[in-house]
């Protein structure tokens, strides 16, 4: 497969999202996908509430839809995007890029955006890591994304995770030294549909916006991403338990929490599990009242409408991109 530029995909990078995101006080979303119908999901319900947007996929997603189909994928939602009368930027980014290996195939490949997820090592070794990456990627105008502090994991003892939250003291020197256009930072979310060990009815504990606010006050205007940044929709999880599914004690980041990171320096958040859970939630009600339904179309196409209305309610009621396109 030869090299093909974002520019030819009609694709954007994510600066100049960013800086109107920061300036507008709202958040671009970022939507994982993996599948066609994630990707169309992504496309309308963004065209029909005129946002901004970041469509990312991980290694694994990229692994999963097969790195040449993707290219090709990423340049018919441009198309897509444009013959439903709409005229939204969108940005493909690689998420938790863990190589330089890895980012550079994406940049040749025609991405316009990569996150080097260099949190796992040292200071000094993130440093090096993220720098290369980022040499790379801006000398084919490409935005990179770093990351400082390590989500916290449920399985973790209550002391571990606070010691993965960024510090704030570290994070001027990263970004002077890596050159980075955005930074990831751990402030108490987490991956996945688990995200915080309460007893059902609980309160999840607040995000830690006390290390936000420090991080902004030494990289004012700096556009922060936020990960691991699901609601953990309670209709989805209580829809996909009463069809036949488990998934007791599933809690998100509250809608709340997600507003008022996105009015701050938050140019981006991170939405993969929700999306997940509205899928599976409708994939088990067709099953459940339809058993004889075996047309993936039957089952897949209302999960996809699903999806649509998902990412339409979170653009225009919690991250405050709609209308921005
Ligand atoms: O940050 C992780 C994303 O939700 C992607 O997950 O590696 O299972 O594709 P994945
Ligand atoms: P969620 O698991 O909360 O959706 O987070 C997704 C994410 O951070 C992808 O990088
Ligand atoms: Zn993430």
């Amino acid at each position: 497969m030869g090299t093909v530029k974002y520019t030819e995909l009609g694709l954007v990078n994510t600066k100049e999202m960013f800086k109107k995101a920061m300036e507008g006080h709202y958040a671009i979303p970022a939507y994982n996908f993996n599948n066609l119908e994630q990707l169309q999901a992504i496309v309308i319900g963004c065209v029909e509430s005129k946002s901004p947007v970041i469509v990312q996929v991980s290694s694994g997603a990229r692994k999963y839809a097969n790195q040449t189909l993707l290219r090709y994928l990423a340049m018919g939602a441009v198309q897509m995007m444009k013959d439903m009368g709409g005229n939204i930027p969108i940005a493909l980014h690689l998420d938790h890029g863990d190589t330089f290996e890895l980012c550079k195939s994406c940049v040749d490949s025609g991405f316009s955006s990569v996150m080097i997820d260099g949190s796992h090592h040292p200071y000094d070794e993130n440093v090096a890591l993220t720098k290369k990456v980022v040499e790379y990627a801006h000398a084919n105008n490409v935005t990179v994304e770093g990351e400082l502090g390590v989500l916290a994991g449920i399985e973790d003892d209550v002391s571990s995770e606070v010691s993965h939250y960024t510090k704030p003291e570290e994070v001027e020197d990263f970004v002077k030294k890596t050159g980075v256009d955005s930074l990831a930072i751990s402030i108490g979310t987490s991956h996945g549909a688990f995200k915080f060990k309460v007893k059902p009815g609980e309160e999840p504990p607040p995000l830690r916006f006390d290390i936000l606010e420090e991080v902004q006050k030494r990289i004012p205007g700096f556009p922060i991403v936020l990960h691991g940044a699901s609601s953990v929709i309670q209709e989805y999880v209580e829809m996909i338990n009463k069809y036949g599914g488990k998934m007791d004690n599933a809690v998100g980041v509250s809608e709340e929490q997600l507003r008022r990171a996105a009015s701050s320096n938050v140019c981006k958040i991170n939405i993969d599990s929700d999306g997940r859970l509205a899928v599976t939630a409708i994939i088990r009600k067709v099953f459940a009242e339809k058993p004889g339904e075996f047309d993936p179309r039957k089952y897949l196409g209302p999960a996809r409408d699903e999806l649509v209305k998902m990412i339409k309610y979170k653009n225009e009621k919690v991250l405050g991109s709609a209308g921005k396109a």
